[in-house]
């Protein structure tokens, strides 16, 4: 059976209530729960499928903790990777840069030959550019709890559908 985790700051807010969205959807025997700030090579390195919860912070930025792994990232193969990302970013707040911490993080990756999958539409959300994305698509999922707070439960539930499909 394939190893599966997800990897999100156990000290962020809105990215950790995702994460609790997205662990309702598994079985516990699925998914293992890894803190984005204990994160090591090795750990990262030990599972076959990965979801990531990256928020943008400091005006299209990594927050502090994914930033200091990103060294560690890049001394990794990551060929045989499946890897699903989530973001939180505020499109009316940072319109330039709605979650360029999720584009950042997938090119990091890709760089380093993982596979990523979750990829979603870019309607219904308004902002002027995004690292994240790809022609008409988000390489992964979006989440804006300042403006469409009432979309989350939609998103994250048919995000999972589409991830579990994509996964395995
Ligand atoms: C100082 C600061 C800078 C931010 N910069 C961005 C940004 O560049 N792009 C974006 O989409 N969101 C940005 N945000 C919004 C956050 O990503 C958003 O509030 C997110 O929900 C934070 O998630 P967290 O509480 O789980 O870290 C910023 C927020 C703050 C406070």
């Amino acid at each position: 059976m394939k190893k599966t985790a997800i990897i999100y700051s156990f000290n962020t807010k809105k990215t950790g209530k995702v994460a609790e969205r997205i662990l309702e959807a598994f079985k516990p025997e699925e998914l293992e729960v890894i803190n984005a700030e204990e994160i090591t090579g090795e750990i990262f390195n030990s599972f076959d499928q990965i979801i990531m919860g990256v928020a943008t912070w400091f005006d299209g930025e990594l927050p502090n903790f994914w930033d200091e792994f990103v060294p560690d990232l890049e001394d990794l193969d990551l060929g045989d990777k499946k890897i699903a990302l989530y973001g939180l970013g505020d499109q009316k707040g940072y319109p330039e840069n709605f979650i360029d911490g999720v584009g950042l993080m997938a090119e990091i990756l890709e760089g380093q030959g993982a596979s990523l999958v979750g990829f979603t539409s870019i309607e219904g959300y308004e902002f002027e550019g995004s690292r994240a994305l790809r022609g008409e698509q988000f390489v992964g999922l979006a989440i804006d709890y300042e403006n469409q707070s009432s979309m989350n439960k939609e998103r994250v539930s048919a995000w999972v559908e589409q991830i579990k499909s994509e996964f395995s």
